[in-house]
């Protein structure tokens, strides 16, 4: 399907950050996405990724942030910097007057996502956050599943993300071991969110966490047998209840070797939905209803399934201009921030953490692809 918006409309955006996943960001953008979005340039703390990326994909290269906020053809800026940039880097955008769509987290810091969207409301700009994987044809596929009422009420969730850790194909490794990272902060995006466009916002949570391994060896190159002090925890399991009542047990874990558990699956009163891995954008999707044998396979159609990263971005871009609410929004991203920080919260200190935050359910998705 073609775009949106048209050459004459499209949204110019700017490129903070020109690391691993920016070529996907510029690949879909500039192609898929180009009818919405009009990629006017980029930048990076490291000249040298300038070059490199805007080389290959005939780009202009700005010298720096503020060169490319000075520039009336950016309206919006794709924050694809390490999370510890995030805040810093959105914030400025805010300031100068365009809309921000950021990698997640939205921000390390929940206070400084808070205050982020009350920088942009005033400043009357959007805020969009990754991820948009919710916005694919697998997971829209389970919200239709759901809203149909197939599987009744959803009383419970799991959700399973267990790996070895990033440091085997990531070219720099080190930030996943950082502050604003680890398997909670870097993956728990894509469980949370799924979870939270699905059944709705969460109401309190609880968690355990800890520290395993102290180091990590890189096995990957460029920097394969280079050591990472370990900052942050590496398993994460978390008990999170939703105000609609549902109850969902996430393990987010950096620390695992090998596992069968599912990606995510739904438990409802008629039946069971097992659910895509969330950090994708097609199926499978299956149900097994209530008294039946077997699992059943529910097709997945659409053109959102392969890698359709820019989903989010392209359909903030669409609310720029119809004034319409963004479903990858910044109060979706700060809801699921909120939800990592209250169980790191309730890991330290024992106690229930009681959710500020709420957001609306996102309207199901169009196809924009
Ligand atoms: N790599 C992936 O597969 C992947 C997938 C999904 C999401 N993400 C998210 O995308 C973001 C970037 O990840 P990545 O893997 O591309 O990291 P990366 O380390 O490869 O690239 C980040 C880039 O940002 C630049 N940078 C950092 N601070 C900056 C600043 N203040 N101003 C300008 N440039 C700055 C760095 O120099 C680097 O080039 C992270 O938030 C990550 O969670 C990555």
């Amino acid at each position: 399907m073609a775009g949106l918006l048209g050459k004459d409309a499209r949204v110019g955006v700017g490129i903070v950050g020109l690391g691993d996943i920016s070529s996907t960001y510029i690949r879909n953008l500039t192609t898929r996405f180009n009818e919405d979005i009009h990629v006017v340039g980029g930048t990076d703390v490291d000249a040298h990724r300038v070059d490199v990326a805007l080389k290959k994909f005939d780009l202009f290269g700005y010298r720096d942030l503020f060169e490319m906020l000075a520039d009336p053809r950016v309206e919006m800026v794709l924050n694809l910097t390490n999370p510890l940039s995030h805040a810093a880097v959105s914030e400025a955008a805010v300031a100068a007057g365009k809309h921000v769509y950021s990698e997640k987290p939205l921000t390390v810091d929940y206070e400084d996502a808070c205050r982020l969207l009350e920088q942009a409301q005033k400043a009357g700009v959007l805020v969009g956050c990754a991820p948009d994987t919710f916005l694919g044809d697998g997971l829209q596929t389970c919200r239709r599943t759901i809203d149909a009422g197939e599987i009744g009420d959803p009383i419970a969730a799991t959700a399973f993300m267990v790996c070895h850790g990033h440091e085997s194909w990531h070219p720099s490794p080190a930030f996943f071991y950082r502050r604003g990272a680890g398997p909670m902060m870097d993956m728990g995006p894509y469980y949370l969110t799924a979870l939270v466009s699905l059944m709705g916002p969460i109401r309190r949570v609880t968690g355990f966490e800890q520290k395993t391994f102290p180091t990590r060896t890189i096995t990957s190159q460029p920097l394969v047998g280079d050591t990472i002090d370990v900052e942050i925890p590496t398993h994460v399991s978390a008990i999170l209840e939703f105000v609609r009542g549902a109850i969902a047990t996430v393990v987010m874990s950096f620390d695992v070797w090998a596992a069968q558990v599912p990606h995510l699956e739904i438990y409802g009163t008629a039946g069971s939905l097992s659910l895509p891995d969330p950090n994708t954008f097609g199926g499978p999707v299956s149900v097994q209803l209530a008294n039946a044998r077997a699992w059943r396979p529910i097709d997945v159609i659409g053109s959102a399934q392969d890698d359709s990263r820019g989903l989010g971005i392209a359909d903030l871009a669409l609310a720029v201009r119809s004034g319409a609410t963004p479903r990858a929004s910044g109060e979706l991203a700060c809801h699921v921030l909120e939800a990592m920080h209250g169980i790191h919260a309730s890991s330290m200190n024992g106690r229930v953490y009681v959710m500020q935050t709420r957001c609306l359910l996102p309207p199901p998705a169009r196809d924009m692809t």
